[in-house]
């Protein structure tokens, strides 16, 4: 047994009340959701916020997303809209952010918002996540479980690889099951996509019934944490690779032979939700690592967003 320093809870009642009883004394708990593990703080305690943007070393420009229990508690924080109000009919809970002008007097800390005015909220689908959010009845400010810039982390032991020592506890509910994060949608004007993630943006655009407006290359970042290095895994990444060169290892996807596969059956969901531990684990290998190619349709638009970003020029 590891002597972790980070105290590892089951997901049972008395791992729940000890997580939310640390989120309470304003403690970091990485706690499940369906997409990825979240690193998890009262979005209400700005102190508990600032220890959020520690433990990852994120740049503070970075805001975060405010996980909450329903609806009605994303109203408390967001100016509501129609458009809104489709989009959670449909998708929440799950894996859909929405990024709403923020209300006055709600009472998230404005680290949380890293001072914007408007707020990036979603309600988690996962029943840990959920009985969480119940048991504590505040808003939980919650960033990816890894140190920025690094893969996203879809299993406990992922959360403990990268910030063991640096958060008080972790909540261990197994593998995420959709395993990229969610999709992010920006409805202060125009309905854009901020982020590809765990709901198509096809499945999106047919709610609202219009094209979202993409982000145009030169447009400012409106999702700051969308730059281009990110999900860096030590290893450096090829893209499209149809075949293994000197010394790689093989991610594969379809019949491929190769050193994992994210999908034997070329199935993107279940590609989706083994990309960060196939990365995870290849890194482990010290070698480059080769990608095969990903369709660019449905999940495989956010599984080559991702792939992009951990092949890029490391800043
Ligand atoms: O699936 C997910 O969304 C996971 C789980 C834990 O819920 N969370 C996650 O958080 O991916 P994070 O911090 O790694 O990514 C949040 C993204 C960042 O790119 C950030 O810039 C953007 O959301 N964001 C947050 N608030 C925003 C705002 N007010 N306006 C625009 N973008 C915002
Ligand atoms: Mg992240």
């Amino acid at each position: 047994m590891i002597p972790y320093r980070t105290e590892y809870l089951s997901a049972d009642p008395a791992g729940l009340e000890q997580a939310a009883d640390y989120l309470r004394q304003g403690l970091l708990v990485a706690f499940p959701t369906e997409t990825v593990y979240g690193l998890g703080g009262d979005a209400r305690n700005g102190e508990a916020v600032a220890a959020i943007y520690a433990a990852k070393g994120r740049p503070s420009f970075n805001p975060l997303i405010a996980h909450v229990s329903s609806v009605e508690a994303a109203q408390r924080y967001v100016k509501w809209s129609d458009e809104a109000e489709r989009l959670a009919e449909q998708f929440w809970p799950g894996p859909l952010t929405l990024v709403l002008p923020l209300k006055a007097g709600g009472g998230v800390s404005s680290l949380v918002t890293a001072g914007l005015d408007t707020l990036a909220v979603r309600v988690p689908a996962h029943p840990t996540a959920r009985a969480l959010l119940k048991t504590l009845d505040a808003p939980i400010a919650a960033p990816s479980a890894n140190p920025s810039g690094r893969i996203s982390p879809t299993t406990a032991a992922h959360v403990l690889a990268g910030l063991d020592g640096r958060i008080t506890a972790v909540l261990d509910d197994g593998p995420c099951g959709v395993g990229l994060e969610s999709t992010i949608i920006g409805l202060t004007g125009t309905p854009t996509l901020l982020r590809p993630g765990g709901v198509a943006l096809e499945s999106v655009e047919s709610v609202l019934g219009n094209r979202l407006h993409l982000r145009e290359p030169g447009e400012p970042l409106t999702a700051p944490g969308q730059l281009l290095s990110h999900y860096a895994p030590d290893a450096s990444v090829r893209l499209n690779a149809e075949s293994q060169q000197g010394g790689e290892v093989l991610l594969g996807f379809g019949e491929v032979v190769c050193d994992m596969n994210l999908s034997p059956d070329g199935n993107l969901n279940e590609a989706a939700a083994n990309l960060f531990a196939c990365l995870h684990e290849l890194d482990k290998s010290g070698r480059p690592i080769a990608v095969s190619p990903i369709p660019e349709i449905g999940l495989g638009k956010a599984i080559n967003d991702r792939l992009r970003r951990a092949a890029a020029p490391r800043s």
